[in-house]
């Protein structure tokens, strides 16, 4: 049973997970490189916490609890007796690995030390460990204490006590935990891929304007935002940044292609919300665009057909290479990216011989392997079968 957490990184993700642990009961020790993030993490938790009371969903008193249980170290060393730590520090195998080997010197020899990487992978991790059995990957999305799903991803390395703990631990605390191999991107940073790349893809051949691809994938598709709208959202450089990670990581398979457009848009600085502009204009955070939208239902039904179809297709893929199961994909991609459908289960509603005939007719237009059909998908169609 895990009772004490330690966290290492008070940035964006440390700060999130500390409020997540220390909500769901745990004594939390909070460390970070530069002390002047701590006072940050301290100031933003209570301004979070007073939204909360304001808003009634909490009172005084439960606020009190939740900061009392966090303890803003000074050093590592108040970590000594905590029973799983997680790391939220920059990501760079380098400086992970030294601050891995000095935390395991400091804990005790049962103590489970966790990595909330993105992209690095669990196993390298773990490598520079005396006991790398206790490494895990718990992967958290952002924002932390909102968003519900939880990656688990064991390492090669990694002991089934550990695993199994921290399956536990994450679902005490109230969130969707998810099993899933060490691969480059886990479950969502893989699966979501397309989102992005197949929409840039349609606004390179000139099918349509960034506007109209938005529109497109909100009304016909449902998703909360369009692809144009949520990379400026998440910043075109970090967006960029992890598309590329994924490329290079599967060993630079074109379904993973980065795109120019995006590559521009960040080499100019025009890096979305937080820079005033992206694919859109941000006047007091508010988008402005004077693009005008192709509202024929037959361009929208295409696009956002094509879209969810290429998501569908890496879905599939990702169950037919086993990292993970049919079920936890779907959930991923609902907790974690907010997705209307599970892709697979959408899959089955479309029709999965309709997804097999789309994605054909693209590979057959382009004869790029990027619109290969995975054979997953195409050993149901031919068998008739569905994924659920
Ligand atoms: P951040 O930049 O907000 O915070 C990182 C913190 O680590 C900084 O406050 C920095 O001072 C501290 N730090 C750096 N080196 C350190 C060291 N040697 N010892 C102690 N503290 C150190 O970064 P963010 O966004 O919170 O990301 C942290 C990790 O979480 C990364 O591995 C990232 O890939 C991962 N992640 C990020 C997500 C996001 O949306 N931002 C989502 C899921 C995972």
């Amino acid at each position: 049973m895990i009772k004490k957490v330690g966290i290492i990184g008070a940035g964006t993700m440390g700060s999130g997970i500390a409020q997540v642990a220390a909500t769901a009961g745990c004594k939390v020790v909070l460390f970070d490189a530069h002390s002047t993030v701590i006072v940050k993490s301290e100031a933003n938790l209570e301004r979070i916490l007073n939204r909360l009371i304001e808003k009634g969903r909490m009172d005084e008193v439960r606020k009190e609890e939740i900061q009392e249980n966090i303890h803003y170290a000074r050093s590592m060393h108040e970590m000594e007796d905590v029973d799983v730590v997680i790391e939220a520090i920059v990501e760079n195998l380098e400086v992970k690995h030294k601050v891995f080997k000095d935390i395991e010197a400091i804990v005790r020899p049962d103590c489970i030390l966790a990595t909330n990487t993105s992209s690095l992978s669990i196993a390298a991790i773990a490598g520079c460990l005396k006991r790398p059995e206790r490494c895990v990957g718990i992967h958290f999305f952002n924002p932390a204490p909102l968003m519900k799903l939880v990656e688990i991803i064991p390492a090669i390395q990694t002991s089934e006590a550990v695993l199994k703990t921290s399956m536990a631990t994450i679902s005490d605390w109230g969130k969707t935990a998810v099993k899933v191999k060490d691969t480059p991107g886990f479950i969502v940073n893989r699966v979501a891929r397309p989102f992005y790349g197949e929409a840039l893809r349609i606004y390179e051949e000139g099918i349509a304007n960034f506007s109209t691809i938005d529109h497109a994938m909100k009304t016909i598709g449902g998703f909360r935002m369009g692809p144009f709208e949520l990379m400026d959202f998440i910043g075109n450089d970090v967006n960029y940044t992890v598309t590329e990670t994924v490329f290079k990581a599967f060993y630079y398979d074109p379904r993973y292609k980065p795109s120019f457009t995006q590559k521009r848009l960040s080499e100019a600085g025009w890096l979305g919300r937080k820079s005033g502009k992206g694919y859109y204009s941000y006047t007091d955070n508010t988008l402005q665009t004077s693009e005008t939208i192709n509202t024929d239902e037959k361009v929208l039904k295409e696009i956002a057909n094509r879209i969810i179809v290429m998501l569908i297709n890496e879905a599939a893929d990702a169950l037919f290479w086993n990292i993970a199961s049919a079920e936890d994909i779907d959930k991923a991609m609902t907790l974690g990216v907010n997705y209307p459908k599970g892709l697979l289960a959408w899959a089955d509603e479309k029709g999965i011989d309709h997804c097999v005939y789309i994605l054909d007719h693209l590979y057959d237009t382009y004869l790029e392997d990027r619109y290969r059909c995975s054979p997953l998908l195409r050993r149901l169609s031919t068998e008739g079968k569905t994924f659920f």
